[in-house]
């Protein structure tokens, strides 16, 4: 393809595929299978990869995000970005109506929205195409986040029709209850700290440094709020459907009400209804609808004097304490749970509520039979917020956190800075022991199929599976001779098992359960070490050096590789044929010109940072993300940060231009 085709057909594909995404993502409405939608973006990647100069920030392939440290800079808002007034209480928004009334003057139109409870976000389009995506920040100005921002599939990078040149639009950030859910399981299989709810996850999602990230996060966004000199109509309610004429995603929940009767019943239906919604609402908010009443109605410092956000109360129920188990995770630590008079909350019925660590425990003086109360704010399961003392029981025992491990006796400990307890037994308790085993069988680790953790519990209470090594020793014979598996099952697990030797090795990495080692954390250690040998070799100091890793999961690597048991599970599982090396494919260059020298690529340059990094390893050399004296370049584009440029400096590391470091390797 000469270079006039391939744009046009570079065009054409993006062209095909912001539709799709729109038809997709905003109107649940796909019109071509996953399978061709997929064949699409892989020749577009392909053809972009091969034509860098023709990169295009709001190409749809940017929705997979990349893979550089982003340093965010703060940029202020053209219009400040103000909280809402709010209240629970159904005098105070009637005030509040009644306020609005009697400055206008005239009887008002109003529009009530939902309340969504993730995090703000502003969004400017120019020319129909997404310019930048900022966070409220201090009201004043925000962290400019557009390069995650662009990873958000129901965020349009391009917009159709009639939209204007310039035009601002506000909304919420959030997660869905069951984005959530997978995302906390796959942090838990990864032996990562949870989310305690949706919103934590939002905000946090937005502000990571590193966007392919982000894209994993299944973060949405609800627009509601739409500024700028040009907007198409007086009414607010009128400019959002336009809004998502445009492609921009607002709710379809969004009403007009004309008096204070449908504001309540709006409020009230929602207030009944939240539990039906797969995402987390935390009220109504009322807005009047004429924005040149809203510019007469001005605001207070701190917020509009047209809108109001009414509140709902957290749903809270009280019942009494049954008992209390300590559960025991496969990294050791012990998570307290309480077992509850059943009671009906928020949708469902509670039987259990978190109690997180000894010290919730202790401030909450938690007695047994207490009567306690609950709520439900997004967490993953109910917590307990309060107990009622007054109601104890006499004689009624407080509630002890153990000491010794509930399933094999070991003296717990308690490791600095760390609110949980742990049990230290890691080779022998069998809790920690079956829990490695699921983890390592795992669709995102070894892949075994046909292995639940009943069977897992079987095979170990048989003495057949100790450790993982194990499986790959067992037979059809034996797997038949336990409970419920026939031979048929049987012989389809040992063939999974057989499989799984396949397995590249970021997911053996994975599957091995290090502390802190997520998936991704994973294929960044397997990039960087090509082997397990690589890694066991490498100092703590060796491993900070690596993209991404930082002193927690260092440390945790170094000691997981240094202790005897774990070098000989490896020892086992390599000779049962598991890849500990990376594919020699992936690991292909061009040239050795930078063997063994560390980069650092940091700031803006003519071709995306992923390829000029990619450059670097095609040509031998690794790309590390801070500065040391080890460091053999810094590879410096424009907006580079001045502390890094003063770090350099003082550690004597060559600071090389991009046209320096292209002439390096005769490009
Ligand atoms: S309008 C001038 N509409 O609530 C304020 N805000 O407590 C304009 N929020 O910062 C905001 N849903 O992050 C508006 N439908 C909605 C909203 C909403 C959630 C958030 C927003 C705002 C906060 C104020």
């Amino acid at each position: 393809m000469n270079i006039t085709t391939t744009k046009k057909r570079i065009q054409e594909l993006r062209n095909q595929l912001h539709y799709h995404n729109h038809q997709y993502y905003i109107q649940n409405h796909p019109v071509i299978a996953d399978k061709e939608y997929d064949k699409l973006m892989d020749e577009l990647i392909k053809l972009e990869s091969d034509n860098p100069e023709l990169f295009d920030p709001n190409s749809p392939s940017v929705k997979v995000g990349s893979d550089l440290n982003i340093e965010f800079t703060q940029i202020p808002h053209a219009y400040p970005m103000l909280s809402l007034g709010n209240t629970y209480s159904e005098g105070e928004l009637r005030d509040f109506y009644n306020r609005v009334e009697k400055l206008a003057g005239q009887q008002v139109s109003y529009v009530c929205e939902l309340k969504f409870d993730g995090t703000a976000i502003s969004l400017i389009y120019e020319n129909g195409k997404l310019i930048s995506g900022i966070t409220r920040g201090d009201g004043e100005k925000g962290d400019d986040v557009t390069q995650n921002i662009r990873t958000i599939k129901t965020i349009p990078l391009v917009l159709s029709g009639d939209y204007p040149a310039r035009f601002e639009i506000r909304g919420e950030i959030f997660i869905t209850h069951k984005g959530f859910e997978e995302m906390n399981r796959e942090r838990a299989e990864a032996g990562e700290e949870l989310f305690a709810n949706p919103r934590n996850a939002a905000a946090g999602s937005i502000k990571l440094q590193n966007s392919s990230l982000v894209a994993k996060r299944p973060l949405d966004c609800y627009l509601y709020y739409l500024l700028g000199e040009n907007l198409p109509s007086d009414s607010h309610f009128k400019n959002l459907e336009k809004a998502g004429e445009w492609g921009l995603k607002t709710s379809p929940q969004t009403v007009k009400c004309d008096s204070f009767i449908e504001i309540w019943s709006f409020i009230e239906k929602w207030d009944k209804s939240r539990n039906n919604l797969d995402f987390d609402i935390d009220g109504v908010v009322i807005k009047a609808d004429s924005l040149k009443l809203r510019e007469k109605l001005g605001f207070t410092s701190k917020s509009p004097r047209w809108a109001i956000a009414y509140k709902f109360k957290a749903e809270e129920a009280q019942t009494r304490l049954i008992s209390v188990d300590f559960q025991i995770g496969r990294t050791g630590a012990v998570t307290p749970v309480a077992n509850l008079q059943p009671v009906y909350l928020a949708g469902t019925t509670v039987k259990r509520a978190s109690l997180h660590n000894a010290d919730i425990i202790a401030s909450l003086g938690l007695h047994y039979n207490d009567l306690v109360v609950i709520e439900k704010g997004g967490e993953i399961i109910p917590k307990i917020t309060a107990v009622d003392s007054s109601q104890r029981i006499s004689c009624s025992e407080p509630v002890k956190f153990i000491d010794n491990c509930p399933a094999c006796g070991t003296p717990l400990v308690r490791i600095d800075g760390e609110s949980a307890h742990y049990c230290p037994n890691n080779s022998n308790c069998p809790p920690q022991i079956k829990g490695r085993i699921e983890h390592f069988i795992g669709r995102k680790a070894m892949d075994i199929d046909g292995l639940g953790s009943e069977t897992v519990g079987l095979l170990y209470d048989n003495n057949l599976v100790n450790k993982v090594s194990d499986l790959y020793n067992l037979s059809v014979g034996e797997l038949v001779n336990l409970e419920r598996l026939g031979e048929k099952s049987a012989s389809r697990i040992i063939q999974s098992i057989n499989n799984s030797k396949n397995a590249p090795f970021q997911r053996v990495l994975f599957a091995l359960g290090i502390r802190f080692v997520g998936e991704t954390v994973a294929k960044k250690l397997a990039q960087a070490s090509k082997s397990i040998d690589g890694l066991i070799n490498a100092t703590e100091m060796e491993l900070l050096e690596i993209d991404e890793i930082g002193e927690k999961i260092a440390s945790s690597i170094s000691q997981f590789l240094n202790d005897a048991e774990n070098l000989k599970l490896i020892d086992d599982l390599r000779k049962h044929g598991i890849k500990f090396e990376l594919d020699p494919e992936l690991t292909k260059t061009v040239s050795d010109k930078f063997k063994g020298i560390t980069f650092v690529v940091s700031g803006v340059f003519s071709r995306s940072r992923d390829e000029i990094k990619k450059l670097v390893e095609l040509h031998g050399g690794t790309n590390v993300s801070s500065i040391s004296s080890k460091t053999g370049y810094v590879l410096a584009g424009e907006n580079m940060g001045p502390a890094k440029l003063e770090k350099a400096k003082k550690m004597s590391v060559p600071v090389i231009t991009e046209e320096e470091f292209l002439k390096m390797i005769e490009i």
